[in-house]
């Protein structure tokens, strides 16, 4: 795919993988087509390819990339009155390797963690995105969620939202893998895990 026609793609999901296929498909198209310009920062949920990183670095390096992740989360928890979630160095390095072995085998492809106690909240980006910014993705999905009745405008996703503000998830660790055409892959793990159908997140 051109670089500039999917220059600044970023996808966030904690969509299951019989949904993600279709998505795939969307963002292949998007990606194939002449770039409209309402595409120059689609947030759509989607899934595609990625390789590895964020674990990477000395001790300085790793505590800033959990303060990357972990203060937009907390922000958007206190915006609701939501304690902050605490750092977990093992949630971290699951995460990685998940996203590493996804950058090796299915080339960054979005996982599927159906099978997985933990929430999980993924971000595909066609550049390499910042965390913060990934979980600005996911934070931003809560214009579309109204607390009230606990529902999502309809067409809209809010899973992603709804997790990083889910009260009962006490610890978060995410991780990112790098693709080769710059793309990145983002996952973060929630223990416990949030979305527990038929519950509000706080
Ligand atoms: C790295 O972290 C240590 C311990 O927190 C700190 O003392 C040191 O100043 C940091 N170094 C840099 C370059 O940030
Ligand atoms: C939930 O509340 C919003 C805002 O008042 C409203 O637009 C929406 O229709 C409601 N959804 C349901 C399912 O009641």
């Amino acid at each position: 795919m051109a670089p500039s026609r999917c220059h600044r793609l970023l996808l966030p999901t904690t969509m299951a993988p019989a949904c993600l296929a279709l998505v795939l498909v969307l963002l292949l198209a998007l990606c194939a087509a002449p770039a409209p310009a309402h595409a120059a920062r689609a947030l759509t949920p989607g899934r595609a390819g990625a390789v590895t990183k964020a674990q990477q670095g000395g001790s300085n390096a790793t505590a800033a990339a959990a303060d990357e992740y972990l203060t937009p989360h907390n922000q958007a928890r206190a915006a609701v009155g939501v304690p902050p979630l605490r750092w977990s160095a093992d949630l971290a390095s699951t995460a990685a390797a998940v996203v590493a072995q996804q950058q090796r085998q299915v080339g960054c492809a979005f996982v599927d963690m159906g099978g997985s106690p933990y929430g999980a909240n993924q971000g595909w980006a066609s550049y390499r995105a910042r965390p913060a910014e990934v979980v600005a993705s996911w934070v931003a999905q809560g214009r579309y969620y109204t607390h009230a009745n606990n529902t999502c405008a309809p067409g809209q996703q809010c899973g992603t939202y709804t997790q990083v503000v889910w009260r009962r998830s006490a610890e978060v660790g995410c991780a990112q893998a790098t693709c080769a055409a710059g793309a990145t892959l983002t996952l973060c793990l929630y223990n416990p895990h949030g979305n527990v159908q038929g519950q509000s997140p706080y």
